[in-house]
């Protein structure tokens, strides 16, 4: 399978947020906004492996700054690493004030999706290939978050996790242990 270039998978989505989308504080429900960033990263990673996919997981999720009623939300997602059958998802939200007409950033997060076959088997992905520095830095880093989020979902061992360790230890330790 051909390696696809980050930018395929590139997608911008706009909502408002309308009075049903709030808390009582008349800003945007924290809910409201993942589902949204969750339809986005479905969108980039379909962009990307074009088979159906599901989220396999959400990691970092905190939010910066509130969107306020009225403002308008602007998501941006982007497979930013490929694995065998998985796609980490770099999201980036800011909020619009389109009257005063200033822009904020909200928060980002990655999400993790998973291709499936017919039959709901996860299935193999194409490889992703950076372009850009930041496509390139984002890439890099996702290894580790990749074994981080796999050892709190309980699906890698602590000790398998070559990519942390190797944050964690310098060749004096490495002495230490043996
Ligand atoms: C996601 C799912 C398809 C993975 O299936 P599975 O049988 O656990 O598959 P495997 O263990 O073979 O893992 C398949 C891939 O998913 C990844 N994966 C599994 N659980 C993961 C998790 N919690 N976080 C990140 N990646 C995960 C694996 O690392 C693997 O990736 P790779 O092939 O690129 O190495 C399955 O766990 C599932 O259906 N979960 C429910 C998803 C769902 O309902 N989403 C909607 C949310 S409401």
């Amino acid at each position: 399978m051909e390696g696809k270039n980050a930018g395929v998978s590139f997608i911008i989505m706009n909502e408002i947020v309308l009075p049903n989308d709030t808390n009582t504080f008349g800003n945007l429900m924290g809910g409201r906004l993942m589902y949204w960033m969750d339809i986005a990263a479905g969108m980039a990673a379909g962009k990307h492996c074009n088979f159906p996919s599901m989220t396999a997981s959400v990691d970092n999720l905190s939010f910066k700054t509130p969107i306020k009623l009225g403002n308008v939300v602007h998501i941006e997602a982007k497979v930013s690493r490929a694995f065998t059958t998985s796609m980490e998802i770099h999201i980036k939200v800011w909020g619009e004030d389109l009257l005063k007409q200033y822009t904020y950033e909200s928060n980002e997060a990655y999400f993790t999706f998973v291709a499936l076959d017919p039959s709901g088997k996860p299935r193999s992905v194409p490889a992703l290939i950076p372009e850009t520095d930041e496509e390139k830095r984002i890439f890099d880093g996702a290894l580790r978050r990749r074994q981080l989020r796999l050892i709190l979902a309980g699906k890698m061992k602590p000790h398998d996790a070559a990519e942390l360790k190797a944050l964690f230890t310098t060749p004096e330790s490495i002495g230490e242990e043996n």
